[in-house]
């Protein structure tokens, strides 16, 4: 039996992973795994408990005993049984998850969940650590990027597109403060693989970045 194909994409926030990784994984017709929402699903879950995100050991504990679910033809996230999809996009989760996401025992945790899906099922999995350490084996790993300008304004067109009340100098900061926290924490910092193709989607559509990535796949 052919073994599970798996296909890294990492890159900084608002690089377009995760609507490409979802485009990329209905064209080959495998599963997609979004690995950023599992942390945002333990950010969640710390807020809504009244703990504070910087009390490291009782974030890790939250991080052991949450129960993360994916419906996978629905594209639904389930937090205990809730269904948090949309809560865990809100700007209070985006700010606490890259603090959470810094946690040796979270992110420990949760790689283990990751490799688990994996073996399961072929699937497309993006985050920030995918093609470095969480699936070093994965047939193709790419690296997506665009400048910060271009990640902010997609992500304010997204939240604006979602009724948030924001600014793009506020989501530029955002970013700009994630971007800082994903590049220097000290387990598993954002950097694209050795064997990574590195694609700068600044200027690309979503559909000729997908394209590039299904060519990619089919040669390799
Ligand atoms: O991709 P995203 O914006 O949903 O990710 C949310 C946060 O989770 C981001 O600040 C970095 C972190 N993250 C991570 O550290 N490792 C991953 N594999 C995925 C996300």
């Amino acid at each position: 039996m052919e073994k599970n194909i798996q296909i890294a994409i990492d890159g900084p926030a608002g690089a377009g992973k995760s609507t490409v990784a979802k485009k990329v994984a209905e064209r080959l017709g495998i599963s997609y795994l979004d690995t950023g929402a599992m942390y945002r699903a333990i950010a969640y879950k710390v807020l809504a408990s009244g703990i504070l995100v910087t009390d490291e050991p009782q974030v890790v504990d939250v991080a052991k005993d949450v129960n993360i679910e994916f419906d996978y033809s629905k594209k639904t996230v389930y937090c205990d049984g809730e269904d948090v999809t949309r809560k865990i996009r809100s700007p209070e989760v985006s700010r606490a998850v890259a603090i959470v996401a810094t946690y040796q025992g979270v992110r420990e945790h949760l790689v283990r969940l990751q490799r688990q899906q994996a073996e399961k099922r072929s699937l497309v999995m993006d985050g920030r650590d995918i093609g470095t350490y969480v699936l070093p084996e994965a047939k193709v790993k790419i690296y997506l990027t665009a400048s910060v300008e271009e990640r902010a304004k997609r992500r304010y067109l997204e939240d604006i597109t979602n009724k948030k009340n924001v600014s793009l100098q506020q989501v530029r900061l955002d970013i700009q403060n994630r971007d800082r926290i994903d590049l220097e924490r000290e387990h598993s910092p954002l950097k694209p693989a050795a064997d990574a193709i590195i694609i700068d989607t600044t200027d690309l559509t979503i559909d000729q970045v997908v394209d590039k990535i299904v060519k990619i796949v089919e040669e390799f």
